[in-house]
């Protein structure tokens, strides 16, 4: 039971480590080898388009967040819907948002595409809202349009441009920014001289804190097992280190691992020296 628990520990870590690096949630993301962060388009009211017509729609969209305006949508989060004869329908799930490449002209941009098989479509298609961000550098973030394209394709494609979708400049003094963002990102990236580098972060995300309640898990285990096996099974010495026997056990597998990898290294390099 113990291993049990301690192999799903170990795996946590990893997960940990992995969202640490990627963090889908932060709204960044290079399209076409530029940098971008659109959270500045994030809207706690919902953008809104009215398509008129004899049955008038509204569109209704959040970028990297929910849409407010959909939040009587169940079971799952739009992160874009449409209003039409009365009802709301869900157009996106927030989850399945995922960064594509937009052609937005030569300042850049790019997009984002939301799906949803909440409610299903006559013609077949997924439900898909394209939230597609246009460059205008300096400019404030507003809506330019909304449709479905083609009518009746269930396809719907959402139009906004502003600063926030200009690729991320680099900023040459601190105090002054460039351009692009809205001059509250200066001192997150000093460089990007080094292209596959992570930019480095401000505030912590969601994977590290996750490493961080880990570890206070860690802390807890070792200190309750040790009170426990000292108070009530009367132990001494190192024998009180919880489950001491299986951590001795794994200390040596890992050994053994290191060594393994640690000699195939070994005969590759004299192998391959030329490489
Ligand atoms: C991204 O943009 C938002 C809003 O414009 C800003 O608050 C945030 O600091 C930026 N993040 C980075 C890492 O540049
Ligand atoms: C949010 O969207 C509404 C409707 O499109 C717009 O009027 C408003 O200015 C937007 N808010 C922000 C903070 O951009």
């Amino acid at each position: 039971m113990s291993k049990f628990l301690i192999s799903t520990l170990i795996a946590i870590i990893f997960i940990g480590a992995i969202s640490a690096q990627s963090a889908p949630s932060n709204c960044m993301t290079t399209l076409g080898g530029k940098k971008y962060n659109f959270s500045g388009f994030g809207n706690s009211t919902s953008w809104s388009f009215v398509v008129a017509g004899t049955n008038p729609t509204t569109y209704y969209w959040n970028v990297c967040a929910a849409a407010s305006k959909c939040n009587s949508i169940k079971p799952t989060t739009p992160a874009s819907c449409q209003f039409q004869s009365n009802t709301y329908r869900n157009t996106g799930d927030l989850a399945s948002g995922s960064f594509v490449n937009y052609n937005a002209g030569s300042s850049g941009g790019g997009a984002i595409k939301y799906t949803t098989t909440g409610s299903p479509c006559k013609s077949g298609n997924t439900r898909t809202t394209t939230v597609q961000m246009t460059c205008t550098p300096g400019k404030a973030n507003i809506v330019t349009g909304a449709d479905e394209n083609p009518v009746g394709s269930c396809l719907y494609e959402v139009q906004l441009s502003g600063k926030s979708a200009c690729p991320t400049t680099t900023p040459t003094t601190s105090g002054t920014t460039t351009g692009g963002d809205d001059g509250s990102s200066h001192s997150q990236e000093t460089s990007s001289s080094h292209s596959g580098e992570k930019p480095k972060k401000k505030g912590l995300s969601g994977g590290w804190i996750f490493i961080i309640i880990l570890l206070c898990s860690i802390t807890v285990y070792l200190v309750v097992g040790v009170i426990i096996n000292a108070k009530v099974r009367h132990m001494h010495g190192t024998d009180m280190i919880p489950n001491k026997n299986f951590w001795v056990e794994f200390g040596a597998l890992i050994k053994d691992g290191v060594f393994f990898i640690k000699s195939k290294i070994t005969r590759s390099n004299s192998g391959y020296q030329q490489v």
